[in-house]
């Protein structure tokens, strides 16, 4: 008989296909294994223009694990994650072993339930900024091993912000493949599983992805917008696979504790697939990491349809 009874094992690839990914690629497959699930990362989709060193795909599947470990927790097990466990399989991402039973304590609760109501918003935000204390609790959520934080407060950064941000729309403008590669995983919900539906790809860089219609911003919109919302730039100590990896893990846990306080956000990572841009950031934020990544957080009176999702025969597989 298996560990898993089969309704925990479709508890936990329910809550795992749920995760954010790039460009919902869910670049990720599962094993379970006695005491343990395993996460793999997959490289069917690769994305040489948005993503050329799998950075992203890394972040995804950190965003997964998030989601992997709140669904253990929830059964009734602690947890115990190694990542990168078997040098032999460098696809393998994460062991997560069910350690000791265990209650989950009533955060891990709150956020195992916003799985579900988790959604990117690539629209403007409508109603009141959120307050210190809300701001404070998703930032906090932010902040994790490897992984730092920095919030938008000053108008001279929200101004560099918006100049990086309108010249990677420029430049991506005229980056035929990068526009190709996008077009090619902006799809049609009733035919594709994988990919952003056209009804949620949004416009314009900062709240919807670049694509080839919409137009540049001008930066003094773009300084007043950014200035207005609440944005936090997320960076880790290191350039490499477990930063990587812990930046998604971050940034899921942020994004599920704004869903449980009733907020909406979403994801920017186009512009730092610029080398320049990135670069650029650093240097005019003084950073002391390495940026992956803007997360916006705001009130959404609307929400968006979920995205599709692989099947359950595509995510597991048998045990190698
Ligand atoms: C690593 C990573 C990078 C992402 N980059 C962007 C981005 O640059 N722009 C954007 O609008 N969404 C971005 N997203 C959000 C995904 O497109 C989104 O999670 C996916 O389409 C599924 O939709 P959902 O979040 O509504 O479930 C990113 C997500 C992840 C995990």
């Amino acid at each position: 008989m298996s560990f898993w009874a089969p309704g925990e094992v479709s508890q936990i690839v329910r809550a795992v296909v749920q995760a954010p990914s790039v460009h919902n690629v869910q670049p990720w497959v599962l094993e379970f294994h006695e005491r343990s699930v395993l996460l793999f990362e997959r490289w069917d989709h690769e994305l040489p223009r948005h993503d050329p060193k799998g950075r992203n795909r890394l972040m995804s599947c950190g965003a997964a694990l998030t989601n992997l470990e709140l669904a253990v927790r929830h059964l009734g097990w602690e947890t115990t994650t190694t990542l990168f466990p078997d040098l032999a399989h460098p696809d393998l991402v994460a062991t997560v072993t069910a350690a000791r039973m265990g209650t989950p304590t009533v955060a891990e609760q709150e956020l195992y339930r916003a799985i579900a109501h988790r959604r990117s918003h690539r629209f403007g935000f409508d109603g009141a900024p959120l307050s210190a204390e809300e701001a404070r609790e998703v930032g906090n959520a932010l902040i994790g091993e490897r992984v730092g934080v920095r919030r938008v407060t000053e108008r001279a950064h929200a101004g560099a912000i918006a100049e990086l941000c309108a010249y990677t729309a420029k430049t991506l403008h005229h980056d035929h493949r990068y526009l190709h590669e996008l077009r090619a995983l902006t799809v049609d919900r009733s035919k594709s599983r994988v990919g952003v539906p056209e009804d949620r790809i949004g416009h314009g860089l900062f709240g919807g992805l670049v694509h080839g219609g919409d137009s540049v911003p001008d930066v003094e919109t773009l300084t007043a917008l950014i200035a207005k919302e609440c944005v936090f730039v997320v960076e880790t100590v290191d350039d490499g696979k477990w930063d990587h990896v812990h930046a998604g893990m971050a940034i899921q846990r942020a994004w599920l504790t704004a869903t449980h306080l009733g907020l909406a956000a979403s994801l920017i990572t186009q512009p730092m697939q610029l080398r320049e841009v990135r670069a650029g950031l650093s240097e005019r934020l003084e950073l002391p990491g390495f940026p992956h990544a803007l997360f916006r957080v705001g009130r959404a009176t609307r929400v968006p349809k979920a995205s599709p999702r692989r099947s359950f025969a595509e995510v597991v597989r048998e045990n190698r």
